[in-house]
């Protein structure tokens, strides 16, 4: 009995399908690893945005009384304190601020003192080789 012979291999336009779609996930997996940079954005946006926005300048006071948030981006108020007041501040609150010792971890905690001077419009911008829009900012 002869049998209809069948070509044991895929019919050619889907196994270019295949090959593209394997060439995509390649291509895919191969995302920018998440940098500190975006961890300590990330935290802010989640924590803090809320009530210091995110430009940092803050808002009116609340409702209770208590003095609205402070604008981060005022160089008298950054002038006005040390990191160690800022930490304490982030650890402790202060009125409308919550205190966050017990839910940010000591690195968390630096990282936000870091973001909340990176507000400071009269600090010099910070230092960066001139390549480093070119090569992506990596280092
Ligand atoms: C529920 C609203 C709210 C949230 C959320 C919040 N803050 Fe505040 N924050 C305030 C208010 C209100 C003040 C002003 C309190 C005062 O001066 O008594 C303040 C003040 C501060 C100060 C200045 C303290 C000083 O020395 O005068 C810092 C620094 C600060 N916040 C950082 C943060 C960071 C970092 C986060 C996120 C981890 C955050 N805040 C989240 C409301 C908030």
């Amino acid at each position: 009995m002869a049998r209809d012979f069948v070509a044991p291999t895929l019919p050619r336009p889907m196994a270019m399908g295949v090959a593209c779609v394997v060439l995509l996930l390649l291509g895919c997996s191969k995302g920018p690893p998440p940098s500190p940079e975006t961890e300590e954005e990330d935290l802010f946006h989640t924590a803090c945005v809320r009530c210091h926005g995110k430009d940092g300048t803050g808002g009116p006071p609340d409702s209770l009384g208590h003095p609205g948030p402070r604008n981060f981006t005022d160089p008298a108020f950054q002038r006005s304190r040390t990191d160690d007041q800022l930490r304490l501040a982030i650890e402790d609150g202060n009125r409308g601020m919550p205190a966050f010792g017990a839910v940010l971890t000591p690195r968390q905690i630096d990282m936000m003192i870091a973001h909340v001077r990176k507000f400071d419009t009269s600090a010099p911008p910070r230092a960066k080789p001139a390549s480093s829009a070119a090569s992506g900012g990596s280092r």
